[in-house]
Protein backbone atom coordinates (compact mmCIF):
# COMPACT_ATOMS: atom_id res chain seq x y z
CA UNK A 1 0.00 0.00 0.00
CA UNK A 2 1.54 3.42 -0.52
CA UNK A 3 1.36 6.63 1.35
CA UNK A 4 -0.58 9.38 1.04
CA UNK A 5 0.09 12.34 -0.49
CA UNK A 6 -0.08 14.24 2.05
CA UNK A 7 2.65 12.25 4.28
CA UNK A 8 5.35 13.53 1.67
CA UNK A 9 4.43 16.79 2.07
CA UNK A 10 4.71 16.67 5.88
CA UNK A 11 8.31 15.14 5.69
CA UNK A 12 9.20 18.32 3.27
CA UNK A 13 7.54 20.58 5.65
CA UNK A 14 9.72 19.01 8.35
CA UNK A 15 12.53 20.90 6.43
CA UNK A 16 10.71 24.11 5.56
CA UNK A 17 13.29 26.01 7.69
CA UNK A 18 11.47 29.65 6.35
CA UNK A 19 9.40 28.78 9.87
CA UNK A 20 12.43 28.84 12.09
CA UNK A 21 12.41 32.34 12.90
CA UNK A 22 8.92 32.33 13.44
CA UNK A 23 9.59 29.56 15.59
CA UNK A 24 12.30 31.07 17.52
CA UNK A 25 9.65 34.01 18.48
CA UNK A 26 7.14 31.59 19.89
CA UNK A 27 9.51 29.75 21.81
CA UNK A 28 11.19 32.86 23.14
CA UNK A 29 7.10 33.96 24.36
CA UNK A 30 6.29 30.24 25.76
CA UNK A 31 9.51 30.12 27.60
CA UNK A 32 8.46 33.78 28.70
CA UNK A 33 4.96 32.94 29.74
CA UNK A 34 5.95 29.48 31.23
CA UNK A 35 8.64 30.01 33.65
CA UNK A 36 8.65 28.15 36.51
CA UNK A 37 10.26 24.78 36.48
CA UNK A 38 7.78 23.22 38.51
CA UNK A 39 4.96 24.30 36.12
CA UNK A 40 7.15 22.93 33.38
CA UNK A 41 7.42 19.40 34.76
CA UNK A 42 3.61 19.22 35.85
CA UNK A 43 2.90 20.88 32.05
CA UNK A 44 5.13 18.13 30.20
CA UNK A 45 3.84 15.30 32.68
CA UNK A 46 6.65 14.35 34.48
CA UNK A 47 4.59 13.63 37.27
CA UNK A 48 2.41 11.12 34.88
CA UNK A 49 5.67 9.13 33.42
CA UNK A 50 4.10 10.00 29.82
CA UNK A 51 3.44 13.61 28.05
CA UNK A 52 0.53 15.48 29.15
CA UNK A 53 -0.60 17.05 26.07
CA UNK A 54 -2.56 13.48 25.10
CA UNK A 55 -4.82 13.80 27.84
CA UNK A 56 -5.23 17.33 27.90
CA UNK A 57 -6.55 17.00 24.20
CA UNK A 58 -9.11 14.74 24.98
CA UNK A 59 -11.31 17.58 26.06
CA UNK A 60 -12.06 19.49 23.39
CA UNK A 61 -11.66 16.51 20.66
CA UNK A 62 -14.05 14.41 22.61
CA UNK A 63 -16.68 17.15 23.19
CA UNK A 64 -15.93 18.73 19.86
CA UNK A 65 -17.13 15.36 18.05
CA UNK A 66 -19.99 14.86 20.37
CA UNK A 67 -21.22 18.26 18.64
CA UNK A 68 -21.09 16.73 15.19
CA UNK A 69 -23.34 13.79 16.67
CA UNK A 70 -25.77 16.07 18.35
CA UNK A 71 -25.88 18.51 15.37
CA UNK A 72 -27.72 15.81 13.38
CA UNK A 73 -30.44 14.39 16.11
CA UNK A 74 -33.45 16.82 16.27
CA UNK A 75 -34.20 18.93 19.68
CA UNK A 76 -30.31 18.47 20.84
CA UNK A 77 -29.18 22.46 19.91
CA UNK A 78 -28.77 23.16 23.70
CA UNK A 79 -26.60 19.99 24.42
CA UNK A 80 -24.42 20.79 21.37
CA UNK A 81 -24.03 24.40 22.05
CA UNK A 82 -23.10 23.32 25.84
CA UNK A 83 -20.81 20.57 24.15
CA UNK A 84 -18.93 23.81 22.12
CA UNK A 85 -18.22 25.50 25.29
CA UNK A 86 -17.03 22.85 27.17
CA UNK A 87 -14.83 21.84 24.45
CA UNK A 88 -13.47 25.64 24.41
CA UNK A 89 -12.97 25.42 27.93
CA UNK A 90 -10.40 22.55 27.72
CA UNK A 91 -8.42 24.14 25.50
CA UNK A 92 -6.53 26.23 27.66
CA UNK A 93 -4.56 22.66 29.41
CA UNK A 94 -4.02 21.34 25.82
CA UNK A 95 -2.48 24.82 24.16
CA UNK A 96 -0.26 25.30 27.61
CA UNK A 97 1.14 21.80 27.89
CA UNK A 98 0.97 21.40 23.91
CA UNK A 99 3.56 24.48 23.43
CA UNK A 100 5.95 23.36 26.88
CA UNK A 101 6.52 20.20 25.03
CA UNK A 102 7.44 22.68 21.70
CA UNK A 103 9.42 24.69 23.30
CA UNK A 104 11.64 21.71 23.65
CA UNK A 105 11.70 19.98 20.73
CA UNK A 106 14.17 19.77 17.65
CA UNK A 107 13.83 22.10 14.54
CA UNK A 108 12.21 19.93 12.35
CA UNK A 109 9.51 18.67 14.88
CA UNK A 110 9.36 22.50 15.79
CA UNK A 111 7.84 23.35 12.15
CA UNK A 112 5.61 20.17 11.94
CA UNK A 113 4.33 21.31 15.52
CA UNK A 114 4.15 25.19 13.88
CA UNK A 115 1.66 24.54 11.07
CA UNK A 116 -0.16 21.73 13.76
CA UNK A 117 -0.79 24.72 16.33
CA UNK A 118 -1.72 27.28 13.56
CA UNK A 119 -4.51 24.58 12.50
CA UNK A 120 -5.81 24.24 16.29
CA UNK A 121 -6.00 28.39 16.33
CA UNK A 122 -8.16 27.74 12.96
CA UNK A 123 -10.21 25.42 14.56
CA UNK A 124 -10.96 26.82 17.54
CA UNK A 125 -11.90 30.01 16.02
CA UNK A 126 -14.38 27.84 13.91
CA UNK A 127 -16.17 26.54 17.50
CA UNK A 128 -16.11 30.02 18.69
CA UNK A 129 -18.02 31.49 16.24
CA UNK A 130 -20.11 28.66 16.09
CA UNK A 131 -20.60 29.36 20.50
CA UNK A 132 -21.79 32.61 19.23
CA UNK A 133 -23.62 31.87 16.55
CA UNK A 134 -25.90 29.43 19.02
CA UNK A 135 -25.90 31.83 21.64
CA UNK A 136 -27.25 34.00 19.21
CA UNK A 137 -30.55 31.81 18.29
CA UNK A 138 -28.67 30.88 14.91
CA UNK A 139 -27.10 27.04 13.94
CA UNK A 140 -23.67 27.18 14.08
CA UNK A 141 -23.88 23.77 12.97
CA UNK A 142 -21.75 24.33 10.09
CA UNK A 143 -18.77 26.25 11.72
CA UNK A 144 -18.65 23.29 13.97
CA UNK A 145 -18.56 21.36 10.98
CA UNK A 146 -15.48 23.42 9.80
CA UNK A 147 -14.17 22.96 13.36
CA UNK A 148 -14.38 19.27 13.01
CA UNK A 149 -12.40 19.19 9.70
CA UNK A 150 -10.00 21.42 10.68
CA UNK A 151 -9.03 19.84 14.29
CA UNK A 152 -9.25 16.31 11.95
CA UNK A 153 -6.45 17.58 9.97
CA UNK A 154 -4.48 19.02 12.98
CA UNK A 155 -4.64 15.70 14.50
CA UNK A 156 -3.10 14.11 11.40
CA UNK A 157 -0.44 16.43 11.95
CA UNK A 158 -0.31 15.59 15.69
CA UNK A 159 -0.08 12.19 14.62
CA UNK A 160 3.37 12.55 12.45
CA UNK A 161 4.89 14.69 15.10
CA UNK A 162 4.53 11.81 17.58
CA UNK A 163 4.77 8.82 15.47
CA UNK A 164 6.99 9.52 12.40
CA UNK A 165 9.30 11.96 13.94
CA UNK A 166 8.94 10.77 17.38
CA UNK A 167 8.39 13.87 19.86
CA UNK A 168 6.84 12.65 23.04
CA UNK A 169 8.46 9.11 22.54
CA UNK A 170 10.27 7.61 25.41
CA UNK A 171 13.83 6.95 23.28
CA UNK A 172 15.62 4.79 26.01
CA UNK A 173 12.91 2.69 25.31
CA UNK A 174 14.73 -0.29 23.04
CA UNK A 175 17.64 -0.11 25.42
CA UNK A 176 16.22 -3.27 27.45
CA UNK A 177 15.72 -5.13 24.08
CA UNK A 178 19.38 -4.10 22.52
CA UNK A 179 21.54 -4.73 25.93
CA UNK A 180 22.47 -8.41 26.21
CA UNK A 181 22.05 -10.27 29.27
CA UNK A 182 24.05 -11.44 32.28
CA UNK A 183 27.16 -9.47 33.37
CA UNK A 184 29.61 -7.32 30.87
CA UNK A 185 32.91 -5.81 31.35
CA UNK A 186 32.78 -2.20 31.50
CA UNK A 187 36.39 -0.67 32.09
CA UNK A 188 39.16 -0.95 34.78
CA UNK A 189 38.07 0.90 37.89
CA UNK A 190 41.11 2.79 38.34
CA UNK A 191 40.51 4.09 34.15
CA UNK A 192 37.38 6.35 35.69
CA UNK A 193 38.61 9.78 36.66
CA UNK A 194 36.62 10.13 40.07
CA UNK A 195 33.41 12.55 39.45
CA UNK A 196 33.94 12.61 35.88
CA UNK A 197 31.07 11.49 33.31
CA UNK A 198 32.35 9.19 30.80
CA UNK A 199 31.25 8.09 27.93
CA UNK A 200 31.20 4.20 27.19
CA UNK A 201 29.70 1.74 25.04
CA UNK A 202 28.49 -2.28 25.78
CA UNK A 203 27.05 -4.44 23.41
CA UNK A 204 26.79 -1.42 21.01
CA UNK A 205 24.88 0.31 23.54
CA UNK A 206 25.77 3.87 24.55
CA UNK A 207 26.12 3.99 28.26
CA UNK A 208 26.91 7.52 30.68
CA UNK A 209 29.52 6.30 33.46
CA UNK A 210 30.07 8.20 36.42
CA UNK A 211 32.76 7.11 39.43
CA UNK A 212 31.98 8.06 42.52
CA UNK A 213 35.08 7.05 44.88
CA UNK A 214 34.97 2.92 44.63
CA UNK A 215 31.14 2.99 43.51
CA UNK A 216 30.09 3.57 39.55
CA UNK A 217 27.16 4.75 38.29
CA UNK A 218 26.11 3.66 35.26
CA UNK A 219 23.06 4.52 32.93
CA UNK A 220 22.09 4.68 29.42
CA UNK A 221 24.01 7.50 27.77
CA UNK A 222 20.94 8.17 25.44
CA UNK A 223 18.60 10.98 26.79
CA UNK A 224 15.10 9.26 27.20
CA UNK A 225 13.45 13.09 25.79
CA UNK A 226 15.22 13.44 22.43
CA UNK A 227 18.04 10.96 22.67
CA UNK A 228 20.61 13.69 23.96
CA UNK A 229 24.15 12.43 25.33
CA UNK A 230 23.93 12.37 29.16
CA UNK A 231 28.20 12.17 29.12
CA UNK A 232 28.57 15.30 27.37
CA UNK A 233 26.22 17.13 30.37
CA UNK A 234 26.74 18.56 34.07
CA UNK A 235 26.30 16.70 37.30
CA UNK A 236 24.60 18.41 39.78
CA UNK A 237 24.15 17.54 43.51
CA UNK A 238 25.80 14.88 45.60
CA UNK A 239 25.30 11.64 47.07
CA UNK A 240 22.31 10.55 46.92
CA UNK A 241 20.56 13.40 45.55
CA UNK A 242 22.94 13.95 42.47
CA UNK A 243 21.33 14.07 38.83
CA UNK A 244 22.76 15.03 35.64
CA UNK A 245 21.63 17.35 33.17
CA UNK A 246 21.06 16.47 29.71
CA UNK A 247 23.44 18.86 27.70
CA UNK A 248 20.79 19.15 25.11
CA UNK A 249 17.61 20.48 26.72
CA UNK A 250 18.25 20.06 30.61
CA UNK A 251 16.42 16.96 31.67
CA UNK A 252 17.93 16.36 34.78
CA UNK A 253 18.16 12.17 35.86
CA UNK A 254 18.93 11.30 39.57
CA UNK A 255 22.33 9.06 38.65
CA UNK A 256 21.27 6.86 41.85
CA UNK A 257 18.29 5.70 40.10
CA UNK A 258 17.71 7.02 36.50
CA UNK A 259 14.43 8.49 38.01
CA UNK A 260 13.51 11.78 36.27
CA UNK A 261 13.80 14.78 38.23
CA UNK A 262 13.19 17.77 35.78
CA UNK A 263 11.65 17.62 32.65
CA UNK A 264 11.20 17.92 29.46
CA UNK A 265 11.85 14.14 29.81
CA UNK A 266 9.08 12.58 31.15
CA UNK A 267 10.86 8.44 31.08
CA UNK A 268 13.84 7.62 33.25
CA UNK A 269 16.47 6.33 32.41
CA UNK A 270 18.00 2.71 31.72
CA UNK A 271 19.96 2.11 34.96
CA UNK A 272 22.53 -0.47 34.95
CA UNK A 273 23.41 -2.68 38.05
CA UNK A 274 27.26 -2.49 38.28
CA UNK A 275 30.06 -4.91 40.29
CA UNK A 276 33.75 -4.71 40.54
CA UNK A 277 35.36 -8.10 40.13
CA UNK A 278 39.16 -8.08 40.66
CA UNK A 279 39.43 -3.88 40.07
CA UNK A 280 37.04 -4.30 36.83
CA UNK A 281 33.58 -2.87 36.35
CA UNK A 282 30.95 -4.92 34.98
CA UNK A 283 27.41 -4.03 34.14
CA UNK A 284 24.10 -6.25 34.40
CA UNK A 285 20.75 -4.46 32.87
CA UNK A 286 17.75 -6.06 35.13
CA UNK A 287 15.47 -6.85 32.33
CA UNK A 288 17.71 -7.05 29.47
CA UNK A 289 17.11 -9.79 26.26
S1 LIG B 1 17.50 15.29 24.56
FE1 LIG B 1 16.13 16.75 25.34
S2 LIG B 1 16.58 16.83 27.44
FE2 LIG B 1 17.87 15.30 26.68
Amino acid sequence: MRELRVVKLLDRLENAAGLDPLADRVTSVVNAVIRPRSLRDLLHGVPAGHPLHPVAVMIPIGAWTSVAILDIVPGRNRAAQTLVGAGLLGVGPAVASGFTDWSELHEQQKRVGLVHAAANVVASGFYLASYAKRRSGGSGKLLALAGLAVVSASGFIGGHLSYRQAAGANHAEDVPHLFPTGWHRLARLDSLTDGEPTSMQVGGVPLFALRRGEGVDVLSNVCSHLSGPLSDGDVKGSGADACIACPWHGSEFSIRTGEVVHGPATAPQPRFDTRIVDGVVEVSLPGAG
